[in-house]
């Protein structure tokens, strides 16, 4: 990156942590968090090694980090197991009859489990996994929709050092199947089907179909779940009720090296097939249990609700391993969010009483669309903490969620973080951090971000650049799963010998992080650097605007001109006149060179699963051209359908 990507959208606003938090907070000042940063920066290794002696092991690490540039080790010689410092250890104190999974189908009912139940059926399950032959090291898949069985068959594996890989219920079967190949998984664990905004979403159709290409696969685990007829082939498929029945409930936890495998998660690389993601034992959990309990500032009567499903990184580790590591009670809920209702999640956080609530933007954006009606129906008193992940949100979306749903009571963490890094890297502490809306603020202590040009050299305090991690943290993945070579090369040659996030950012005058979106987001008009993110983030600060998304589209002259899809508030109509009061509204809030060249109304945009807007998409279509490549991911193909007929 030769220019620096300009900064032209300043946010000012700033929030301080009320008093009253601070004073109860694990973290409880802005003063102590920044010594907390320098210690730890200048000694990360005794800060994670402090952090690491917090959890149970069977066998002290004897060497705490070993890196052999880009290949990390933590907690070398040590034996620990993920399974029992989320389950065992609890069953000695009054959490054993605490509940650790709350869980809420679609369709309503509520499953609870305490800690001695959870542990009850994550032996039985484990001992069924080792009776249908799966051993220490071996690969298991797991397809299920938004079930406790997910986090069981995920904590089961981990009790027998089975590396797993989950699978996105919403992935298709030829996703699924290049997935169980990579892994060569040996056993795939799935259930007839899940419900998602009142349908079922076939998965054992879409196991079947998979494997048919998959030698590695020798048996499938079934969860009835939906009920309807399904395939089976007799001595390979097996429901989960007959696997667990005669099983024992006494299952010793496999003491594991600290860097054993503990799973993989595919993740979609700019280019060529997904890449799977390997995580290990010790770091991580050492990564997610700590930032679980001083991002979320958690505590012993908390109800914690991370809305990510556990197909995605999100969902593993707060939804699942780091809460459980902390003992907490995690809430888990099967279905779409706005179903049967768009108050679905209101009166979950109402009749749970949800005090923590951790979801994306972009989810926060579409209730912001919906109006205020549906959150006001409920009592959201409960809650006293909001966090966002996954995407920039604009200052816009991030103060609708902090006076709507937070009641101008609950701070917000903006937290930003991978698949890759494993766990949440910057972030605000929330009784420490004043927040900047759209600011990720700053890294959390032990971790070395930076903003960097080309050559690997810190860009000044006000300037756009790279963002890069300099030192290893004990979260990061290991490797690609199976291939080295490309593990090197998408993170470690953009600048040598440094993680390249991907993504640009900058930093401003008070040292604040500013992430601006994936590099390739980035656009470049008449030999400016813009981001995207700013763009969107302006038209959206229109009272007409509920979203937007804004690509890049070839111009002959300018080398790219700004396309702006744009979805309305419910209140307005399009017209050409609106369009120009938007472009008027950009050139005013950044200038005149991020005026879109043309913007184009549509009803919805689209998304995928997880609810990233399909950039490469909306380019293709800015562009003029037919869409291309893999769309498995699209959340409503009709979305696109529209956008492809709105072209002709
Ligand atoms: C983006 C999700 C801005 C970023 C945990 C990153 C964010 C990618 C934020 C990783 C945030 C995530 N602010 N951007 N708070 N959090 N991102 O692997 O571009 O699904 O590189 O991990 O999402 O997405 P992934």
């Amino acid at each position: 990156m030769s220019e620096n990507i300009e900064v032209l959208l300043e946010e000012k606003r700033l929030f301080k942590p009320s008093p009253d938090f601070s004073k109860k907070a694990h973290i409880k000042s802005f003063a102590a968090l920044k010594t907390l940063r320098k210690q730890a920066l200048k000694n990360p290794e005794a800060f994670w090694a402090k952090a690491a002696k917090e959890l149970h092991w069977f066998k002290p690490w004897k060497k705490t980090l070993e890196w052999k540039v880009p290949f990390a080790k933590w907690f070398i010689g040590g034996k620990l197991n993920l399974s029992y410092n989320c389950l065992d250890r609890h069953l000695t104190s009054a959490r054993r009859n605490k509940a650790a999974l709350i869980w809420e189908g679609e369709p309503g009912e509520v499953r609870t489990f305490t800690y001695q139940q959870l542990y009850y059926e994550v032996c039985r399950f484990a001992n069924s996994l080792k009776h249908l032959g799966v051993n220490k090291g071996d690969r298991v898949c797991i397809y299920m929709p938004m079930v406790p069985e997910a986090a069981i068959a995920m904590l089961a594996c981990a009790r027998i050092g089975a590396t797993h890989s989950v699978v996105f219920g919403g992935f298709s079967a030829e996703s699924l199947r290049d997935r169980i190949n990579d892994a060569q998984a040996k056993l795939v664990v799935t259930a007839d089907g899940g419900w998602r905004r009142g349908a079922i979403v076939k998965l054992k159709d879409a196991v079947d179909e998979a494997i048919k290409e998959c030698k590695s696969v020798e048996r499938v685990v079934v969860l009835k779940r939906t009920g309807q007829d399904v395939g089976w082939q007799q001595g390979r498929d097996i429901w989960w009720s007959d696997a667990v029945h005669d099983q024992s409930a006494v299952c010793p936890a496999e003491p594991l090296d600290s860097e054993h495998p503990l799973f993989i998660l595919y993740t979609s690389g700019s280019t060529g097939k997904p890449k799977g993601v390997l995580h290990t034992t010790g770091g991580y959990l050492t990564h997610t249990a700590l930032t679980t309990k001083w991002v979320f500032d958690l505590r012993e009567d908390d109800t914690f609700w991370c809305t990510a499903d556990v197909g995605w990184v999100t969902g593993h580790s707060y939804v699942v391993y780091g809460p459980l590591a902390n003992g907490a009670t995690s809430l888990m809920y099967e279905g779409g969010p706005l179903h049967p209702s768009p108050d679905r999640f209101w009166s979950m956080i109402a009749r749970h009483r949800v005090s923590i609530f951790y979801t994306a933007p972009t989810a926060i954006r579409t209730f912001m669309r919906l109006g205020v009606d549906y959150p006001k129906r409920h009592d959201l008193s409960s809650l006293r903490l909001l966090g966002t992940v996954g995407e920039p949100i604009n200052p816009e979306a991030w103060r609708w969620y902090r006076e709507t749903i937070g009641g101008n009571r609950c701070p917000v963490v903006d937290t930003w973080w991978q698949t890759e890094t494993g766990g949440i890297m910057m972030t605000p502490l929330p009784g420490a951090t004043p927040t900047k809306p759209g600011s990720a603020t700053l890294p959390f202590p032990g971790i070395d971000i930076d903003v960097v040009d080309k050559d690997g050299k810190s860009v000044p305090l006000g300037s756009g650049g790279f963002l890069v991690i300099r030192k290893p943290w004990p979260g990061m993945l290991r490797t690609i799963y199976g291939d080295d070579a490309r593990y090197k090369t998408q993170y470690f040659s953009q600048i040598p010998g440094i993680y390249f996030t991907g993504d640009g950012a900058r930093r401003d005058k008070d040292g604040y992080f500013w992430v601006l979106g994936r590099i390739d987001d980035v656009l470049n008009v008449a030999g400016h650097r813009l981001s995207t993110m700013e763009i969107e983030s302006a038209l959206v600060s229109h009272t007409s605007v509920a979203e937007a998304a804004v690509v890049a589209r070839p111009d002959e002259l300018l080398g790219q001109a700004v396309v702006a899809f744009v979805t309305l508030q419910k209140s307005a109509s399009p017209s050409p006149e609106l369009k120009e009061e938007l472009r008027a509204h950009v050139a005013k809030a950044i200038g005149a060179i991020a005026k879109p060249a043309e913007i184009r109304f549509t009803d919805s945009l689209p998304k995928t699963r997880s609810g990233k807007i399909m950039r490469r998409l909306l380019r293709e279509v800015a562009a003029g051209k037919g869409v291309r490549g893999d769309v498995t991911t699209l959340e409503d193909f009709a979305v696109l359908a529209k956008l492809q007929s709105d072209d002709e």
